[in-house]
């Protein structure tokens, strides 16, 4: 029996090793890009360690696709331009599935819906609850987002556009601009999660969009969207996925 034992520790210290020693060129192992600056669903934490609902769910995703996976911190602006040249294997950023994107991209299956939300300071004019209320005041978004989009549709309103949202939650709490719009889960973690804005910001009215999160990846990398969307299936069929939004989003 102890012979056994000894010999089953062997067999598992030598696969560790040689499945440590592939892991570089092994296809087992993908890098993910991601816009770490988005909480709740991808963001770091003190230690500069990449968390959120996003994170939780591939991590699940990857250990049933059987893939080792590192995510790369990768700013918004090119995270696109950075899959189409090859840096990394997927993008996993709260990334809107949209028709303009699929032409160049192919998406996930969707894992969560979400929209656009309007975001003003608490003490802010109590008629400033719509988008349709903003005319000739700004309204910030994070650049290239279908937030962006949106906050667009009305001419009127003078888009501001940042490279991250929060220094354009930032600058609303500062009075600099008038309101953000961003995803629903975002605005809901700067408005009423983030100890530094409690009571400063509210969330002022209904969803302007229903959107659907996927994972995107390079044209044609059929092998390894149906590799994930297999697992991703699996972990919203068994109730993962709608654990992880009890934990992350309240
Ligand atoms: N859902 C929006 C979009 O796809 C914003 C995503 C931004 N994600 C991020 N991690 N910064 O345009």
């Amino acid at each position: 029996m102890r012979k056994l034992l000894v010999s089953a520790a062997i067999l598992m210290i030598c696969s560790a090793f040689l499945f440590a020693g592939g892991a570089e060129e092994s296809t087992n192992s993908i890098v993910v890009a991601t816009d770490a600056t988005w909480p709740p669903m991808e963001f770091m934490n003190d230690n500069s360690e990449v968390i959120g609902f996003a994170i939780d769910m591939f991590d699940e995703v990857a250990a049933r696709a059987g893939l080792e996976v590192e995510y790369l911190p990768t700013a918004w602006d090119g995270i696109f331009a950075g899959l189409s040249n090859g840096a990394y294997d997927a993008i996993l950023s709260s990334v809107t599935i949209t028709e303009e994107r699929q032409e160049k991209y192919d998406f996930s299956i969707p894992y969560i819906n979400a929209g656009q939300i309007l975001v003003v300071r608490s003490d802010s004019d109590s008629s400033l609850t719509h988008l349709d209320d903003f005319a000739g005041l700004s309204v910030g978004t994070q650049i290239a987002t279908t937030g962006e989009l949106e906050v667009k549709k009305y001419p009127d309103v003078v888009s501001k556009t940042y490279d991250e949202i929060g220094f354009a939650f930032e600058d609303l709490v500062n009075g600099r601009i008038d309101g953000v719009m961003t995803d629903t889960p975002v605005a809901a973690d700067f408005a009423l999660q983030s100890s530094a804005y409690e009571g400063v910001l509210k969330i002022v009215g209904e969803p302007y969009t229903s959107e659907s999160y996927g994972i995107v990846f390079q044209k044609g990398n059929d092998e390894l969207r149906e590799t994930i969307n297999t697992a991703l299936q699996s972990v919203i069929d068994d109730g993962t996925v709608e654990e992880l939004i009890k934990k992350w989003l309240r």
